[in-house]
């Protein structure tokens, strides 16, 4: 009998051979990122035989220059490092392709060489298209990829989009962006993207909950006193990335798209298989449960927000947000965002969720911890001093993955004394290899037609309306909260400390 679990796995092991444009091939992204992520596969055997690539971008480039700049670049960044010999021959599996984003003639162009590369090469006739540009060009590639038929499957062939965030800056425009996507490409061909769920330890989240049978009885309200996702970036706005950054700010940046995503894989409830839609079902109905805050007032006293000031990191001294290149010197954009989010699901009743993003904290980490309830006030706890720290449970996303558990326990010797303890499991010393980098399993991913972990439509929706009801509040009305700050170096504002003490907790030290 057909077992839709096994079926779906066997699915996703087989990503096909296909043709990959890049919009905006020339950009950060493609060198940083998109390029290192197929040379990695291709190092690793997991690039179907035969994959192209063709940037695509308004830069009077050649193929050779194109493969140079690349090469440069995946050099210093490859997760492997750069070996020649897989670089030569993979190199000749790069195109350029160049043509204004609104020029007919450059996509009619685009149909020709595609064409060409599968007659000489065998890009197979499947497309992968990559929307990497500036979000404003969106519009005129898809309604160009319509127009010259790029769209549409042709013979047994598919032809998918990924798109790239920012997706959307709030609701409307990120509606009017899944209609403009979803207008060219199928909602089941459509990879919008959120890196955060392609990280290794993100995955693992789904698997600790459900692949063990000694988690899920306990991760509800009767066991659970609160959760904490903590995404701390020590940088600032190097790369000219303030003027981007000081549109957005920290709940557009990271809070709409890669934390709630992170919130939802702890909170939701078991799906009923694994394919894409089942997943993203139970994520959606997560986001669907955020506690939306009435007031201004409510809105002041559960969400902080807070810019950096000068200070030190790392031991160099560093601007205050307001002071970087291409920050507005009078910006209210905050760099941080401190959230005590409410899902309201009868699992979740009455346990808050704090979650915390800033830029220019001491280090960079993404974690989430599970902070359980105290043992009964008997026995140990009704000591004097009670029992020294509670049980928490620790998935660390990034840097140094893993999971650890901290218990309490006894200390040798002939009183009784306890002390808490920790039992860990890295990543990288129970398995010996470095994970993939996430854009290496999402690429792979797309070309296998396995969607799950990219966001569906009404996910992106529902982030933002969770997200826009709060930019409302703090930019509609003609007072916006303060704007708190911080000293650069240091774990964000005091407001973000007093809002977790004002419920007897703490932010957990990373
Ligand atoms: C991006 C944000 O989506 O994620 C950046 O735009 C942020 O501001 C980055 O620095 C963090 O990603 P990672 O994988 O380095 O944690």
């Amino acid at each position: 009998m057909s077992n839709p679990f096994r079926d779906e796995l066997v699915a996703r092991a087989r990503p096909e051979t296909c043709t990959v444009v890049i919009f905006g091939a020339t950009g950060d992204l493609t060198h940083r990122k998109l390029i290192p992520a197929l040379y990695n596969l291709a190092v690793d055997g997991d690039l179907p035989a035969g994959v192209q690539i063709l940037g695509f971008a308004r830069r009077d480039w050649t193929d050779d220059y194109f493969r140079e700049s690349l090469g440069k670049v995946n050099r210093e960044v490859s997760r492997t490092g750069h070996d020649d010999a897989v670089w030569g021959p993979f190199a000749e599996s790069i195109h350029y392709h160049q043509s204004e984003f609104q020029d007919t003639g450059g996509y009619q162009r685009l149909a020709e060489r595609l064409e060409e590369i599968d007659r000489r090469r065998g890009g197979a006739g499947n497309r992968l298209f990559y929307l990497a540009s500036a979000p404003e060009f969106f519009d005129d590639i898809m309604q160009h990829l319509r127009d010259a038929g790029l769209n549409e499957e042709r013979e047994g062939c598919w032809s998918r989009v990924i798109v790239e965030k920012p997706f959307g800056t709030d609701l409307p425009s990120a509606q009017h962006l899944n209609q403009v996507v979803n207008a060219t490409f199928e909602e089941s061909d459509t990879y919008r993207i959120d890196h955060y769920l392609g990280k290794e330890t993100a995955q693992n989240i789904m698997v600790l909950r459900f692949a063990n049978s000694i988690f899920e009885p306990i991760w509800n309200s009767r066991y659970i006193d609160s959760v904490q996702i903590t995404c701390a970036e020590h940088f600032g706005m190097e790369g000219g990335r303030g003027g981007y950054y000081d549109k957005a700010g920290a709940m557009r940046d990271m809070v709409q798209n890669h934390l709630l995503q992170l919130l939802s894989l702890v909170a939701m409830e078991p799906p009923t298989d694994l394919s894409a839609d089942g997943v993203r079902d139970e994520k959606v109905k997560v986001l669907r449960s955020l506690r939306r805050w009435d007031t201004p007032e409510e809105i002041a006293a559960n969400v902080i927000r807070a810019q950096y000031e000068a200070g030190h990191v790392n031991g160099k001294p560093v601007v205050g947000y307001r002071e970087e290149d291409r920050v507005d010197p009078e910006s209210m954009t905050e760099a941080y965002v401190a959230l005590r989010v409410l899902v309201d699901t009868w699992r979740w009743s009455g346990v808050p969720f704090y979650v915390r993003m800033g830029k220019r904290l001491p280090k960079k980490a993404t974690e989430i911890s599970i902070h359980f309830k105290d043992a009964p006030d008997v026995l140990f706890n009704a000591l004097p001093g009670g029992v020294p720290g509670g049980n928490v449970l620790v998935i660390r996303i990034q840097p140094d993955e893993g999971i650890s558990l901290r218990i309490t326990s006894k200390l040798p010797g002939t009183s009784l004394r306890m002390e808490p303890v920790k039992m860990d499991f890295h990543y990288a010393s129970s398995f010996g290899k470095s994970s993939p980098e996430a854009y290496e399993r999402l690429l792979l991913d797309a070309m296998a037609g396995d969607a799950t972990l990219f966001a569906r439509r009404d996910e992106v929706e529902e982030a933002w309306r969770f997200v826009d009801h709060i930019e409302h509040a703090w930019h509609a009305s003609g007072t916006p909260p303060p704007m708190a700050s911080y000293v650069a170096g240091s774990w964000g504002p005091k407001e973000a400390e007093d809002m977790l003490a004002a419920t007897g907790n703490d932010w957990r030290r990373l």
